[in-house]
């Protein structure tokens, strides 16, 4: 199931991105150039992916906000530019080609990342057959899980975390607000769109909080143990950046076993749903293997 119903998903999205970019209008070839380069260059899709089988948890069909989750990849891979650019990590690879600032240059790459993110808003607008009571919920969810109290605020711990010995609860809030973030809101989406109860909504977000933490103790133990061409991305990133990360302050055995203990409370937040949530269960087992 996982590797079928993810493949179709992941193709859904990439027609989606392309609809929803032709339906803009472009006053500048470079911009809207760098802005597909990037978007449509591979990727796991896993945050639309993830934002879908969250609707499915709740009875609906994930295909049906298909919109939404392109919107939330155009926030993803925004920050995957400006994470890439020489200012933060300085990397030259990513999704197996090189970096947006690499083939455009640092302006343009800037300039790519701010408008796929102000896009993204505009897209999530445009979902159909949902309530305006949704849609704003759902602009609630992205806009603060992408600023200062998500996504944003958490790249800033982590670039002031170089060369640091942090403390563990500084580096979790890090990893929530980096990575957590857009996968809590991905899932929240989801299930608002869905129109999921209170309970259900409080379980999911368990569910989010602890796969986005163990999603990212995976991504630091691959920048470790990975391969470079699986993964599309550069190795040995963080130790060039002395970056705190859980191999950094713990070990390759504890980030290991930690990742492990975090996907087993994401399976336990989810003990309520029956088999609608089985897609939800196999992504999370998944990040305990992972090679990309
Ligand atoms: C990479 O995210 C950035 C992190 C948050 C660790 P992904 O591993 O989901 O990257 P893509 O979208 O598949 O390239
Ligand atoms: C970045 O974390 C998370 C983002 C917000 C993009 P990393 O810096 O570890 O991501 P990679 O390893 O470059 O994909
Ligand atoms: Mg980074
Ligand atoms: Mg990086
Ligand atoms: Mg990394």
């Amino acid at each position: 199931m996982l590797n079928e119903l993810w493949t179709r998903r992941r193709l859904a999205v990439e027609d989606e991105l392309r609809r929803q970019l032709e339906l803009t209008p472009s006053i500048n070839s470079t911009l809207t150039e760098a802005m597909q380069y990037s978007l449509l260059s591979g990727g796991k899709r896993l945050r639309p992916i993830l934002l879908m089988a969250a609707a499915d948890a709740v009875g609906s069909t994930g295909e049906k906000f298909l919109t939404t989750a392109a919107a939330i990849e155009m926030i993803h891979t925004y920050s995957l530019i400006h994470d890439d650019l020489p200012a933060m990590d300085d990397d030259d690879y990513r999704r197996g080609k090189l970096t947006n600032h690499k083939v455009f240059g640092e302006a343009i790459a800037i300039l790519a990342g701010d408008s796929l993110l102000t896009l993204a808003f505009e897209v999530m607008l445009r979902q159909k057959d949902v309530a305006d009571s949704a849609r704003i919920a759902v602009v609630n969810e992205m806009s603060r899980a992408a600023g200062m109290s998500g996504m944003v605020g958490g790249q800033a711990i982590d670039l002031q975390s170089e060369g640091k010995a942090i403390d563990l609860g500084t580096l979790r809030r890090m990893h929530l607000g980096k990575t957590g973030a857009l996968f809590r809101a991905a899932i929240r989406s989801g299930a608002i769109l869905a129109g999921a109860s209170p309970q259900q909504l409080s379980a999911l977000t368990a569910y989010a909080e602890s796969f986005g933490l163990a999603f990212q103790i995976t991504d630091d133990i691959l920048d470790v143990t990975g391969d470079e061409k699986t993964l599309g991305k550069p190795i040995g990133s963080d130790a060039r950046n002395q970056k705190s990360t859980y191999v950094t302050l713990t070990s390759l055995d504890s980030a290991r076993s930690l990742a492990k203990q975090t996907v087993e409370e994401a399976l336990v937040a989810l003990k309520n749903f029956g088999t609608e949530a089985d897609f939800l269960r196999e992504l999370v087992r998944y990040l305990n293997t992972r090679e990309s």
